[in-house]
């Protein structure tokens, strides 16, 4: 369904009844990421998955889409559909940046956390300088350049020999985002806020997810991050890269339901 906000139109997916469970893409992805988890998990929760703005069939909009703007985007999707209930947040990656905003700024909206392949670092000085390298060559080459220079660090090494329907699958995922989304997020990526300050006051229950082989985000920031948020609990997907919920998706659903159907 579209939902409407002031500036862009969001496309959004729905599955099942009852509390909320947002789940928000990571850079560059869309909805059709969690697809496994709106048909797997619908018998758990009222499982909601926006495109984000520049992303998908989500209206492209000009950056910079700071974190805060996207968590904010998040709680008019959830206003729209009436889902006034606690959510269940679950952020990947980028959206893991999303959700520590969110709950930031809308704590009494949120029922739990899941903090899939994520970390609540900011980006170090060549981090930022890599962000500008990305922006002007998104500009210069294309959507495309982008999504080749990912690909290989997404999935673990051994999806990546053994699946080449999942690579290709991330691989269209990725080339829906538009410029404007890549450029819009890499600004907000760079410029994101350290949210390691925040972890001690993280008050709702929390289940991290990662993947075993994540590439991107080595699996020991997960541990320390969990480590810092109490009474949080960690599971670690064997075979899995950045994309634990698409590379094993029963392993996934079945660490969320547990975490959901205890809450
Ligand atoms: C993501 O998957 O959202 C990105 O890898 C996040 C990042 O680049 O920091």
């Amino acid at each position: 369904m579209r939902v409407r906000l002031r500036d862009v139109g969001l496309e959004v997916d729905q599955a099942g009844n009852g509390r909320p469970l947002l789940f928000i893409h990571g850079y560059p992805l869309n909805r059709s990421l969690w697809e496994m988890q709106l048909n797997g998990l619908g018998d758990t929760a009222r499982v909601i998955a926006p495109d984000l703005r520049g992303h998908g069939a989500s209206d492209p909009a000009p950056g910079p889409y700071s974190m805060d703007l996207l968590a904010e985007d998040c709680a008019h999707v959830l206003d729209a559909l009436d889902a006034a209930e606690p959510a269940v947040v679950c952020g990947l990656s980028m959206g893991g940046y999303i959700a520590f905003a969110f709950q930031r700024l809308y704590p009494e909206r949120v029922g739990a956390l899941i903090l899939t392949a994520t970390r609540p670092a900011p980006d170090s000085s060549e981090g930022k300088a890599a962000r500008d390298q990305a922006m002007a060559t998104a500009k210069e080459k294309g959507v495309d350049a982008i999504v080749e220079a990912m690909l290989p660090k997404m999935l673990s090494t051994k999806t990546t020999a053994s699946r080449p329907d999942i690579v290709e699958r991330v691989r269209r995922m990725m080339r829906t985002t538009s410029l404007e989304g890549i450029l819009g997020d890499l600004a907000g990526l760079r410029d994101r806020p350290d949210s390691r300050p925040g972890l001690g006051d993280i008050r709702c229950p929390t289940l991290v997810i990662h993947g075993t082989d994540d590439q991107i985000i080595p699996p020991p920031e997960a541990e320390a991050m969990q480590a810092a948020i109490e009474g949080s609990k960690i599971r670690l997907i064997r075979d899995a890269g950045h994309l634990p919920n698409l590379e094993q998706p029963d392993a996934f659903n079945a660490a969320v339901r547990e975490f959901v159907t205890a809450l």
